[in-house]
């Protein structure tokens, strides 16, 4: 072979790997595959992790306008806490502190729920917390039925990314809109009800607690029943 030839096709190899190499950068995968070295770890580090796959909705319901409360939001309160929690908290929907700061109880209910989590010995960024509705309802209003059915196919989206093994409803609303009943919450709470292989434990709201501080004691049954729960094999 030519010198001239043996030039050209060196620099039609160096073509095609940085090609090669561009093309890995833009799927993500950050190394090159080498046969037999390293292989496993790079298809496990290709597949996207619960965090990303939770980011990638959230960025969805960021850009949500389904239902009219996209006109009045300040911010989308999408929910917050371990993408790989073993327990989900769900709520209402955002009040007016948690629509000022784009997070999910943070207001006068959010600090009485804080307090229960760390009562079961747990800390808020162990858990998952996050509403029924992603937008708040102007003047705190009750979600309506419309609302509900817009915005819940986020929620059964974030509870099965995150698989959780116990979900608490907080209040009437969560625990309506998951289980598809009427029933009051006076009727089903503390009730152990399976939801697609998750245990689903209604509680009363810690809004219901501020306003009736008596009913704290059987919310704390409740919570040290989780406890166990998530402690069993
Ligand atoms: N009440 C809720 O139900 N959710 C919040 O995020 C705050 C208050
Ligand atoms: Fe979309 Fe839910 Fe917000 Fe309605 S409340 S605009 S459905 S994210």
């Amino acid at each position: 072979m030519r010198e001239v030839d043996i030039k050209t096709e060196l620099l039609n190899v160096i073509k095609d790997i940085k090609a090669y190499i561009k093309a890995e950068e833009e799927y993500g995968i950050g190394e090159i595959l080498m046969p037999g070295a390293g292989a496993f770890e790079t298809e496990k580090a290709s597949l996207p992790s619960k965090s990303k796959i939770l980011l990638s909705l959230k960025n969805e319901v960021l850009n949500c306008k389904a239902c009219p409360l996209h006109k009045t939001r300040r911010n989308v309160v999408f929910g917050d806490g371990d993408p790989h929690a073993k327990l989900v908290f769900v709520g209402e929907a955002p009040g007016y502190d948690e629509d000022l700061q784009g997070l999910p109880f943070v207001g006068q209910a959010g600090k009485l729920l804080t307090k229960m989590i760390e009562a079961m010995g747990l800390s808020r960024d162990s858990v998952y917390i996050c509403n029924v509705l992603k937008c708040r309802p102007p003047e705190n209003r009750q979600p309506q039925p419309e609302e509900v059915v817009a915005c819940k196919g986020y929620l059964l989206r974030q509870i099965e990314i995150i698989s959780p093994k116990v979900i608490c409803c907080l209040g009437r609303h969560a625990s309506c809109a998951l289980l598809e009943t009427e029933d009051p919450i006076s009727k089903i709470r503390g009730k152990e009800i399976d939801f697609k292989g998750i245990v689903l434990i209604p509680t009363f709201h810690p809004a219901y607690l501020l306003r009736n501080p008596s009913s704290k004691r059987e919310v704390w049954e409740d919570l040290k029943r989780i406890k166990k729960l998530l402690s069993e094999e």
